[in-house]
């Protein structure tokens, strides 16, 4: 039972940090980890989980459950803070748990990272097809139903069924896409994130200009549809339901802690560049959600792409609007699909490095910390994780994955918060440049806005997250347990 305890210690978290030091190039401010921030976070959450997730949920009350939500994310993020500046390494969460709650629960962990990034890859993928799909109709090119969309759909109580569909080819073609870049090598210079992180603020902020002035406000009567019965169908539980689905949105801050070797001031930087990052979304995201219930019946938005079709809406209501609708409409369709190819490119290239530091601690075969001789990347993790996404994205619908996405990234932020509390008793004296305020307050605060939202997520969710972890936990006893570099260790020392 002691195995599964055994914990990697704050010393030797960072002795091996020292080791890799030499590997990175201490270049990023607050102001650029703000930037890599917003390039992760916005994505499919906003551009299409919002109309899904007011339609089946919570209605125009969407705004609450995308303020509920944001304040989890910012306790959490405090804890993130914490462990990044203290334990400055690649592995994010997974070596946060290492530290704290030792290995069987890092193996959880990491599992559960693999969970968030593979899925929230195809799940951003599928997305990205729907807007394509649309920006293709706005050129008089139809794509066929059935070779968008997912060939399964699973309806709430009824379970799943055939949708008549072949394959959501475009999704397909871009997780490959991204795939074949990130085995070549693309260098994701800030540049280049600066770059798309600022299509994706032109392309909000234009909804929100050209969107205001449609909003009929009787869309917004009532503000909280009434529950329908059932648990999380519209009503007060509706908002919560609602903010365990887009919880998906602010997904991605937490990536930032794996940039914490390249950070300046990792102390001072990372929690403004979290903090900062989560503030901006927020904003931006109530405003958003509020347009779009307000242009649109929160009852019609169940859509691929439900900005632009707001945006459409906004052109049928406002005369003065229609020359000027057809061009920003291409033009949000555009951003929109820049935006989101940088965040499948983010997720696709982050798997990799759970991977390889899963795989550096023997919990994982050799194999996945193979770097190729020429390209020098991670091309056999890469590979198998694009196959594993270009799959999924391909059969399953975006609403199932991203709800398992939110799961796996809540139960992650739990463990967190937790992790803060348990090292703060069990090694008080380790040096930590950025202390998280009121503990264990804020920790438990996080801890119970995340569990309220797992807790409103349907039960099919839930199964789906216990059966990954399920097949977790065979491929932890079968083989990461005998094969961990620590025991290794430990019985190497013990025979001394
Ligand atoms: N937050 C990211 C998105 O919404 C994952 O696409």
């Amino acid at each position: 039972m002691n195995q599964l305890f055994r914990r990697k210690s704050v010393t030797i978290l960072l002795a091996e940090a020292k080791s890799d030091e030499h590997k990175f190039n201490r270049a990023l401010t607050a102001r650029n980890l703000i930037a890599l921030g917003i390039g992760a976070i916005i994505g499919t959450g906003i551009f299409v989980l919002t109309g899904t997730a007011a339609a089946n949920y919570a209605g125009p009350s969407i705004i609450l459950s995308f303020l509920f939500s944001a304040l989890g994310c910012v306790f959490a993020g405090l804890c993130y803070a914490e462990f990044a500046s203290m334990i400055p390494i690649a592995g994010s969460a997974y070596t946060y748990a290492y530290a704290t709650l030792g290995e069987f629960l890092a193996w959880i962990i990491g599992w559960d990272l693999i969970l968030e990034y593979l899925f929230a890859s195809s799940t951003v993928s599928v997305g990205w097809s729907g807007y394509f799909v649309s920006l293709m109709k706005d050129f008089h090119i139809i794509i066929p139903h059935e070779l968008c969309s997912a060939p399964f759909n699973h309806v709430i109580g009824q379970g799943w069924e055939r949708t008549g569909s072949i394959l959501n080819f475009p999704a397909v073609a871009l997780v490959i896409l991204i795939t074949a870049l990130l085995v070549i090598g693309i260098k994701e210079s800030s540049k280049f994130n600066n770059v798309i992180v600022l299509i994706k603020l032109t392309v909000i902020l234009l909804f929100i200009g050209f969107g205001i002035s449609s909003i009929n406000v009787d869309n917004w009567t009532p503000f909280i549809p009434e529950n329908t019965g059932v648990f999380g169908a519209f009503g007060i539980s509706g908002i919560f339901a609602g903010a365990g689905v887009i919880f998906f949105a602010y997904i991605g801050f937490d990536a930032l802690s794996t940039a914490a070797q390249e950070t300046k001031n990792p102390a001072r930087d990372m929690p403004k560049g979290i903090l900062w990052s989560l503030v901006i979304c927020t904003v931006l995201y109530v405003a958003v959600a509020g347009v779009m219930t307000g242009i649109v019946n929160y009852k019609e938005l169940n859509v691929p792409a439900p900005i632009a079709l707001a945006i459409d809406r906004a052109g049928d209501i406002q005369v003065w609007l229609r020359p000027y609708i057809k061009m920003s409409g291409i033009l949000i369709k555009v951003g929109a699909l820049a935006g989101l190819s940088s965040v499948v490119l983010v997720m696709l290239m982050a798997q990799p490095r759970i991977f390889y530091t899963m795989a550096k601690d023997g919990l994982l075969p050799p194999a996945f910390t193979v770097v190729h001789k020429k390209y020098k990347t991670p091309y056999i993790t890469t590979i198998v994780t694009g196959a594993f996404a270009a799959l999924i994205a391909g059969i399953f619908p975006i609403g199932v994955l991203g709800e398992l996405v939110s799961i796996g990234t809540l139960l992650a932020f739990v463990i967190v918060c937790a992790g803060i509390i348990i090292l703060r008793k069990t090694d008080p004296d380790a040096i930590r440049p950025f202390k998280t305020p009121f503990v264990p307050l804020f920790p438990i605060l996080g801890m119970g806005i995340c569990l309220v939202q797992m807790a409103a997520l349907p039960l099919d969710t839930w199964l789906r997250l216990i059966i990954w972890m399920a097949i977790g936990m065979v491929i932890y006893f079968s083989y990461g347990k005998r094969k961990s570099k620590l025991l290794a260790d430990q019985i190497k020392n013990s025979e001394k």
